[in-house]
């Protein structure tokens, strides 16, 4: 996979524009201001991803090589779809066989070889369609789930790192052994008790911030590698 640099701006688009509009809010005046200047969002563009967010996985897999060989992935919160677009790709799935599996409450427009659910990913049904859809056992689960904003940033905050501790548990119910688990969540924010439980069941636990991930942003990334394998569990709880 190629090194996702940032040169330039070679969508023909200036960067550093100023929105004039004043009727708008200044949040939101600032908002369309960052985007549009973002160079990103520019090259997710050119490159035809759905969204700036393809950079961010394409950056973890470059220095950590999580989709390599992958042939089943799960991507938990997809919409739009620039990670699905990836997995589907680095998958080679198809419609005739597919082998990617998304899941997002939004509706999303359809992508080759992506098997899309509009669902809830906490409704009690998502994990057993989710795996009927992918079709075997993942190698990969990936969720970039972040609640949506409420305005309160407390509130926020607990609602996104409980959609990561869910697809942690989710991660470990499913994956096959050797699978890697990457989730959205935020600095200083991962509990102590999801990563003792992570360090149980992967050989290797972090944090990363690509780049592309806003620097004032307080997300991070989790990565769990190298799944230990379900072997584990039947041993611990002696069943
Ligand atoms: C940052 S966006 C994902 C961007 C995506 N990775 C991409 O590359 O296009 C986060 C998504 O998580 C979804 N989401 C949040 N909570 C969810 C839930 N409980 N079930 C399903 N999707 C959820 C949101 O609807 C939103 O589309």
């Amino acid at each position: 996979m190629t090194k996702p640099t940032i040169a330039g701006n070679r969508t023909g688009r200036k960067l550093g524009q100023r929105v004039k509009n004043k009727k708008m809010k200044s949040s939101s005046r600032q908002w369309l201001q960052r985007h549009i200047n973002d160079p990103y969002v520019q090259r997710a563009q050119l490159e035809g991803y759905r969204a700036r967010a393809a950079f961010k996985l394409l950056e973890i897999d470059e220095k950590h090589q999580i989709l390599k060989g992958a042939r089943r992935i799960i991507d938990l919160g997809a919409a739009p779809g620039s990670w699905s677009q990836i997995a589907s790709k680095v998958t080679g799935s198809t419609d005739d066989d597919v082998r990617v599996a998304a899941i997002d409450f939004l509706e999303m427009t359809q992508l080759p070889g992506v098997t899309i659910l509009q669902l809830d990913f906490l409704d009690p049904e998502a994990p057993a369609k989710l795996i009927e859809a992918v079709g075997g056992t993942p190698d990969v689960v990936l969720s970039d789930m972040a609640s949506p904003t409420t305005g309160h940033h407390r509130t926020d905050h607990l609602r996104t790192m409980h959609l990561c501790e869910v697809a942690a548990y989710f991660a470990i119910e499913v994956l096959g052994e050797g699978g890697h688990f990457l989730a959205k969540t935020f600095q200083g924010g991962t509990e102590k008790e999801l990563l003792t439980l992570l360090k149980q069941h992967f050989k290797q636990v972090i944090h990363v911030k690509p780049a592309s991930s806003r620097a004032e942003s307080v997300e991070m990334f989790l990565l769990a590698k190298h799944f230990k394998g379900r072997k584990l569990q039947t041993e611990a709880t002696g069943a």
